[in-house]
């Protein structure tokens, strides 16, 4: 079968070509793929910045966003042939550190979890997979091509956990949410922030393409330019850019008891006036919280599937600006800022 594969930490090594069947190891369930997204985690790996290959392997099959139909549900009762359905990303370290050991690896303390496509275990880019019967999850065959959104939306779905836990420490009914960046993290956040009654904002750099749309026909209000401009203190910041100058803003623009959930992974970068203390007193003074939040456990891969199910099919299918087939993958990972939102990489019809 084809797959497409990287040499971690080697720039330019990515390549679509012969590997092996799926390695039964991987799990019973053997899964004909139908899509993968591409994220930036992908692109970073492309780029040699990120990813760790299986132990004694060079080569890494890329891809942790995935879509698939059961060929063969081996010894599984819950699944059958012809099932749709997406893999978990993270599989607990085995020590287990005491998150991994109640099922919550996505707060794995001591980094030696490991992740399908990313870190140390092969990811869904290939024309079959495998997966285990209880890190695969079943979704609702209305959804189709969609599903593939289903991983980013775990990621938000997380987030929006933490921002509503932090929430519980003090009486706290937030009205306005602010997310900033409007690719696909951003405008799930904003999605998941609308289903629970938000006044939510998003706040890009462009002003053409599909992004601002999407955010209106939400009923969000888009905004372009600095947090200083939008014109309020959100009570709720999600943080989807990474960029360090978007991330300084948050913290001192954030509402006096008001949580900034920073989702984004960026590195480096200038940052413009940025007095510390200043912004440690500010969010001192006003009992902010800023919480970090990556990944996905099983219960945020449950409802995550929920909220997409209840999600504007037509809307959710905007967020997919573009196909390619995997032959083409380096077109995929060629993304542009104004009018891609997620780009897939189409193996099967779905
Ligand atoms: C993935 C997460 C993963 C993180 C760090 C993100 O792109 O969506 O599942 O934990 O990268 O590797």
């Amino acid at each position: 079968m084809k797959a497409i594969t990287v040499q971690p930490k080697k720039p330019g090594s990515a390549a679509y070509e012969d590997v092996p069947e799926p390695d039964p190891g991987d799990g019973s369930l053997l899964v004909e793929a139908v899509a993968t997204g591409v994220c930036g985690t992908d692109t970073e790996i492309v780029e040699g910045k990120y990813g760790w290959a299986p132990p004694g392997r060079d080569r890494l099959v890329l891809g942790h966003e995935s879509l698939g139909r059961v060929v063969d549900p081996g010894p599984a009762r819950a699944f059958k042939e012809g099932d749709l359905v997406v893999g978990i990303v993270r599989r607990p370290d085995p020590v287990p550190c005491p998150n991994c050991a109640v099922g919550e690896w996505d707060m794995c303390r001591n980094g030696e979890y490991t992740e399908r496509g990313i870190k140390q275990i092969a990811g869904f880019m290939s024309d079959r997979w495998r997966v285990e019967p209880e890190y695969a999850i079943r979704l609702d065959p209305a959804l189709g091509i969609r599903g593939v959104l289903l991983e980013p939306a775990t990621v938000v779905a997380k987030a929006w956990e933490q921002v509503s836990i932090v929430g519980q420490r003090a009486f706290w009914e937030p009205q306005r949410v602010l997310v900033t960046g409007a690719g696909p993290i951003g405008l799930l956040a904003a999605l998941l922030g609308r289903q629970r009654g938000l006044s939510v904002h998003v706040l890009d750099v462009v002003t053409a393409g599909p992004k601002p749309g999407l955010v209106e026909d939400l009923g969000a209000t888009y905004h372009c330019g600095k947090i200083a401009d939008v014109g309020f203190e959100p009570d709720v910041i999600v943080e989807c850019t990474g960029v360090g100058q978007v991330i300084v803003d948050s913290f001192k623009h954030v509402a006096a008891g008001g949580v900034v959930c920073l989702t984004g992974i960026g590195s480096g970068g200038r940052t413009t006036g940025l007095p510390v203390a200043d912004v440690g007193s500010k969010m001192v003074l006003q009992n902010n919280v800023v919480v970090g939040s990556v990944n996905a456990n099983k219960r945020h891969w449950y409802k995550a599937a929920q909220d997409l199910l209840r999600a504007d099919r037509a809307w959710l299918s905007r967020l997919i600006s573009r196909r390619e087939k995997p032959w083409n993958f380096e077109e995929a990972l060629r993304r542009s800022p104004q009018d891609d939102v997620k780009v897939v990489i189409e193996f099967a019809e779905a």
